[in-house]
């Protein structure tokens, strides 16, 4: 066969860190082990039945079989001004103030490339959702990082930013609830941000992923509820975690005009929206019942129970995660996160995701995923004290 080379673009993008880890994960399984992989960040229960009947029932419909609306169905948009009025009493014109994406991911990676000119600044989380440093790369635009530290709450501390790097920089990434760190934003810490990007010319891209996962009775805020923030930047938000979704590739972008007219307008030159019916489920799913919500985040907080009072008990000092559905723990002494993942693989058939795949200030830690039930993971712990670590 002939090969043809790929693009120098291409060439330049991150390997991917994570291949390397399931590549020796599926050594182990094929070897016959019992694995108990916490090491994905994949939502391990279906979507919700009458999520899954409304597609059913839109799919009949011919009118969907023709080409959708380009920017996505009036409908669907007009779901999502309800959804975030409701949610977060943040008022949303659905014209122009709101992107239909396939999928959060999407968005994050066309943002960076909608907005910078080669060479110009992106400030990033570290540690961070590998994603963010593709769209940088297909922008060639340069990441500056911004620590992630358990002493600042994994909250990066805008007073350790050079004034010049704030200069140049044109575009932010957060995410909170965070992954890896489970961390989740204060209403303090978003007004510094609007006041911080308002000061220094700065577009915030927040990324709400899991936006509907928060534990102890707090529901995560949304940073287009800061004041002004709406002004200063958008959010992304996915169909994925909140509903079980992560399949379906249904997210959207809600906040700064411009930007969503940008995200619109390289949309138009790449897809038609997504498949109609899809819209029509997605829309069911923000307008119906959120009792299912309700139950997954009991779900995942009751993981989290059992599985962090069980670490406490072997002794192994961890905190809580606040949100999210991952777990960010440090790794004991003489190990560095790298070898602690693949002790546990080998010695315990229990996968966990190194930290430093997230970024070097994840170094010193492992993401376990809550996203298998309370009996795995209770089996995981009792493997990992079987290797008398703490
Ligand atoms: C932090 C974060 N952002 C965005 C996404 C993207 O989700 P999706 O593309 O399924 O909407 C994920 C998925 O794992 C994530 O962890």
């Amino acid at each position: 066969m002939r090969t043809f080379e790929q693009s120098n673009l291409l060439k330049s993008l991150p390997t991917q860190f994570f291949a390397t880890l399931v590549g020796k994960v599926n050594k182990v399984i094929e070897q016959g082990h019992d694995v108990i992989n916490l090491g994905q960040g994949n939502p391990d229960q279906p979507t919700p039945d009458h999520i899954v009947k409304a597609l059913q029932e839109a799919a009949t419909n011919p009118i969907h079989h023709k080409y959708s609306q380009f920017r996505g169905q009036k409908f669907l948009k007009d779901a999502i001004v309800a959804y975030y009025k409701r949610e977060y009493g943040v008022e949303l014109d659905a014209e122009k103030q709101v992107a239909i994406l396939f999928g959060g991911k999407a968005g994050l990676v066309e943002v960076p490339q909608c907005l910078l000119n080669e060479g110009e600044t992106v400030l990033v989380p570290d540690p961070g959702y590998p994603d963010y440093w593709s769209g940088v790369e297909l922008a060639k635009a340069k990441m500056e990082l911004m620590p992630l530290k358990a002493e600042n709450q994994f909250l990066p501390d805008y007073k350790e930013l050079d004034t010049d790097i704030l200069e140049k920089a044109k575009l932010m990434f957060l995410n909170y609830p965070n992954n890896p760190t489970g961390a989740i934003a204060t209403k303090e810490f978003f007004e510094e941000t609007v006041h911080l990007a308002n000061k220094h010319n700065i577009c915030v891209v927040h990324d709400f992923a899991y936006g509907a996962i928060g534990f102890d009775g707090k529901k995560p805020l949304s940073f287009l509820q800061t004041e002004g923030a709406i002004e200063t930047g958008i959010e992304i938000y996915t169909l994925s975690k909140t509903y079980n979704m992560a399949g379906w590739r249904v997210g959207f972008a809600v906040g700064n005009e411009s930007v969503i007219e940008a995200i619109n307008l390289l949309q138009d030159h790449m897809y038609v929206s997504l498949f109609g019916a899809i819209q029509e489920a997605a829309a069911h799913a923000l307008l119906s019942s959120q009792e299912c919500v309700d139950h997954l985040v009991q779900t995942y907080e009751s993981r989290r129970d059992t599985f962090i009072s069980e670490l406490h008990a072997m002794g192994w000092k961890v905190e809580a995660p606040a949100g999210s559905f991952f777990a960010w723990l440090p790794v004991p002494e003489g190990f560095t996160s790298v070898s602690f993942s693949d002790y546990l693989l080998e010695k315990a058939h229990v996968v966990v995701a190194p930290g430093v795949g997230f970024g070097k200030f994840g170094e010193g830690y492992v993401r376990v995923g809550l996203l298998t039930n309370e009996e795995r993971l209770t089996e995981a712990v009792s493997r990992i004290k079987r290797l008398n670590l703490f």
